[in-house]
């Protein structure tokens, strides 16, 4: 936290802050893989550069650079001794004032690292999730900047992720104000029909995945067609397969939608090739022709890695 490594049970801040009461926080979700060849945390200057960009946006100036704060999201991994975790990076506005004017408020820090596993279940990157359209709808683009990855904005994407949880379903799709298909309460959203892939473009509300990038990105060199098009609510029901990207997400297959079953009713084979490209990248089992793959030792500091190592064979 700002600078300094805190046991988890000690990370407080006060109930004044005004991240507390506004939702004037930002934040980031990474994942580092246990690759062949060590930790490595997956896009991690891209993630560092979508918290300064939704930073920027709410006007936050933070007293580290992005290379500062990629580097300390090493130190901390490094310190929980972690081969594979999730990493939380938040910037907040901390305690001064409780007017809703937060310019005199601190702009503060924190890298939260955990163990997670499969965020929708075990099952889902295998046979896929069951999910609902939401009754709940994406903010309009000039209410809530979806570009920005606002904690502000998580409370719409709880009362998504509730109305689903409460209806038996393991996720909800919000609609953007149009009524035109924008993305699911944690996750981007892509339809595959004739072997093209089609997903909604950043207009239509959605936060901009860097999952999604990387798919994007991976099934061109596959040789399929990505279109990035808005997503008439119905060619969700008649695509061929339509699976669901994230960080935490990773990729998952969607089963069914307002319980019609999608192609098969099972996890689709673009969807499956998609997945194997993309967990032989993370875990390092191909070439990163990318440069996606930041290792978390290095020679630099292999002497920790030792200590790692030996800590955990003690
Ligand atoms: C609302 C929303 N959309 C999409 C995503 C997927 O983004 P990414 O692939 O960068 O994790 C997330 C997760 O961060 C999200 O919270």
């Amino acid at each position: 936290m700002d600078g300094s490594l805190v046991d988890w049970s000690d990370a407080k801040i006060h109930i004044g802050a005004h991240v507390v009461h506004y939702g004037s926080g930002v934040f980031e979700g990474a994942r580092c893989y246990d690759t062949e060849q060590g930790p490595a945390v997956f896009r991690l200057d891209t993630h560092i550069r979508r918290l300064y960009d939704s930073a920027k946006i709410y006007r936050m100036d933070y007293n580290l650079s992005p290379a500062e704060l990629q580097d300390a999201v090493l130190d901390t991994i490094r310190a929980n001794h972690y081969r594979a975790c999730y990493i939380r990076p938040l910037m907040y506005r901390g305690y001064d004032s409780l007017g809703v004017n937060p310019f005199s408020c601190p702009v503060e820090a924190a890298i939260l690292v955990w163990e997670w596993g499969a965020y929708l279940g075990d099952d889902a990157l295998e046979r896929g999730v069951d999910v609902q359209i939401s009754s709940w709808g994406r903010g309009a683009p000039n209410r809530f900047p979806s570009v920005s990855k606002s904690t502000a904005n998580y409370a719409n994407a709880q009362l998504i992720k509730m109305e689903a949880t409460l209806n038996g379903y393991a996720e909800g799709i919000a609609l953007d104000p149009r009524g035109f298909v924008s993305e699911g309460s944690g996750q981007n959203i892509f339809v595959v029909r004739d072997n093209i892939l089609t997903t909604p473009p950043l207009a239509d509300s959605i936060l901009p995945g860097i999952t999604r990038d990387v798919v994007i990105t991976l099934a061109k060199e596959l040789g399929f067609m990505v279109k990035e098009e808005t997503v008439p609510r119905e060619t969700l029901y008649i695509a061929d397969e339509v699976f669901f990207t994230g960080t935490a997400a990773e990729i998952s297959p969607v089963r069914s939608i307002d319980k019609i079953s999608i192609g098969g009713g099972s996890r689709g084979p673009i969807t499956e090739a998609i997945q194997n490209q993309f967990f032989d990248v993370v875990n390092g089992r191909t070439q990163d022709t990318h440069g996606w793959l930041t290792y978390v030792y290095t020679e630099d500091n292999a002497s920790e890695r030792r200590a790692t190592v030996t800590s955990e064979t003690s």
